[in-house]
């Protein structure tokens, strides 16, 4: 493989060479610097550098939907038609999915031009430059890792579920804090994380068969769900279907209010047709991972063709699914009476049928591991990343010796995130979650653009269609949903970012090895 010494920051590979123009820019904008595309190959996390081009769609369909169904579908639906959207919580499902449609296509496009495997920060530090790399890690850091606290939190509620149908009630105080008015911690979260944590240390992986077996329990459930919950629908349940707009209580009002509604001077109200979209805005959870998909551009057989076709068939999939399952539960309780833990399987045992209720608990709680998992490890993976790049402390991008896992990132953010899950509710996790994520959508969505013009000659193996009103629309699509979560959301997004600004500029940007002029050091993570 070519290696060459990184000259200060001329190690773009800007058509025209080291010296053109770029150079010059590059000089005076130090936060332009990119890494080389055979710098990113040679520090890639992938050991085998050229991976085998074997996926087909669907195998990348499948992928998707292993990723993409969890919590989302399983928690976030009792909570936003209770509180937020009502039975019409079915059509924020479907106003997710199409933002979520837009995006994917942009991320594919992003996730395709630099032929190495890895996730948007490293596409970001080959193409854009390293402050939008440093942006989209640091926010993909906040995502993966309180993604992960989200569904550990989310598998704690029908774990729970499963004991009390055996008659095991864990203690309020240890049962999370969504319906405590003082002291609570979700043990069980809390538990997982840290089990997980250690998994991951030990280099233990998941074949390809458990994941193919996770992801038809968790597919069969939802199906049992749609299909048996449909004989107890009501339809009265549905009247009605968009319940009227209701101002908020006090707790609810001001800070807690979706941004769009104070900006606009807007008396803060729940339900209604804003409550679709403040709906829509928390349940974007439930898609999330497609993103993950996307990053599989480089062993897609042929990317063009099969690159939409499976990020585009897990999205529409699950897009129906979530439309289902929520109509068929709205259906079977009337929303006000939903609970906020488990409620898929609480509404099987409010019809009376508790051994569907405790078969949906348990395939709920299996499906959400995984997704715990690949989340949790996937975090662990940027932070390393950045650590090696010199943009976090090296002391993050040791390799255990034995295990060969980036272990003191695993474990920091596992403990960190263990104790997030712990202590912090489901809904604002989700909340902050999402606003980060649609942040590095809109990022990224931007990217695709510049990057068409700043840089041609890059190598695509998918291409956005009609750029630039696709990524235009994505853009705004995503920041529409940004405005419909709760200032306080927004502040608590400000503040990490903010923080990530200080580190950038008190440590990354000095410390950065490219900076530096340092060689890349090629050591792999299994
Ligand atoms: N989309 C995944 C979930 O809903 C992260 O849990």
């Amino acid at each position: 493989m070519a290696r060459r010494r990184r000259g200060g920051a001329a190690v773009s590979v800007a058509p025209g060479g080291a010296k053109g123009p770029r150079h010059k820019a590059i000089r005076s904008r130090p936060w332009l610097r990119t890494k080389s595309v055979e710098e990113s190959i040679l520090d890639t996390d992938d050991p085998e550098g050229g991976l085998r081009k074997s996926l087909s769609a669907l195998d990348l369909t499948v992928f998707g939907v292993g990723v993409i169904i969890g919590t989302g579908i399983f928690v976030l639906t009792g909570q936003v038609a209770r509180s937020t959207a009502g039975p019409a919580v079915a059509i924020s499902f479907a106003a997710a999915g199409v933002v979520c449609t837009l995006a994917a296509l942009c991320y594919a496009e992003f996730a395709s031009t630099v032929p190495v495997a890895g996730s948007a920060y490293t596409f970001a530090y080959a193409s854009l430059g390293e402050l939008p790399a440093w942006i989209i890690g640091w926010d993909l850091v906040l995502e993966l890792a309180l993604g992960c606290a989200v569904v550990a939190v989310g598998w704690s509620g029908y774990v729970r579920s499963l004991l009390e149908s055996v008659g095991w009630n864990l203690p309020g105080w240890l049962s999370g804090t969504s319906e405590q008015s003082g002291f609570g911690f979700d043990l069980l979260a809390c538990v997982l994380v840290l089990l997980l944590t250690a998994i991951l240390v030990a280099g233990m992986k998941l074949s390809a068969r458990v994941t193919s077996t996770v992801v038809a329990v968790k597919v069969g459930v939802v199906l049992l769900v749609i299909v048996a919950g449909a004989f107890f629908i009501t339809a009265d349940n549905y009247d009605p279907f968009v319940p009227p707009a209701q101002g908020t209580a006090e707790s609810a009002s001001g800070f807690a209010a979706p941004l769009i509604q104070l900006m606009s001077g807007y008396e803060p109200t729940t339900f209604g047709v804003m409550g679709i979209f403040t709906g829509a805005a928390i349940v974007f959870f439930a898609f999330i991972g497609f993103d993950v998909v996307a990053t599989a551009a480089e062993e897609t057989r042929n990317p063009q063709r099969d690159m939409p076709r499976g990020i585009l068939g897990s999205l529409i999939i699950c897009t129906v699914l979530y439309v289902a399952v929520s109509i068929v539960v709205t259906g079977m309780r009337k929303y006000t009476e939903l609970t906020v833990d488990a409620p898929l399987a609480d509404a099987f045992k409010a019809v009376g049928e508790p051994f569907w209720a405790g078969l949906i608990s348990f395939g709920a709680a299996v499906g959400l591991t995984t997704v715990c998992m690949i989340l949790l490890l996937g975090q662990s993976r940027v932070f390393f990343a950045m650590s090696r790049d010199g943009l976090l402390p090296p002391f993050f991008a040791r390799v255990h010796p034995h295990f060969g896992t980036p272990y003191r990132s695993t474990i920091l953010l596992g403990v960190l995130v263990a104790v997030v899950a712990g202590f912090v509710s489901l809904s604002e996790l989700a909340e902050l979650v999402n606003i980060g994520t649609l942040f590095a959508f809109a990022v990224v969505a931007l990217g695709v653009i510049i990057l068409r013009r700043t840089r041609p000659d890059l190598p695509r193996a998918f291409r956005t269609p009609l750029v630039p009103v696709l990524p235009i629309a994505s853009v705004l699509t995503s920041l529409w949903l940004m405005l419909n979560l709760p200032s306080e959301t927004w502040a608590r997004f400000a503040g990490w970012m903010a923080l990530g600004a200080v580190l950038y500029a008190v440590y990354g940007r000095r410390k950065s090895r490219l900076r530096r002029g340092e060689e890349p050091t090629p050591h792999h993570v299994p």
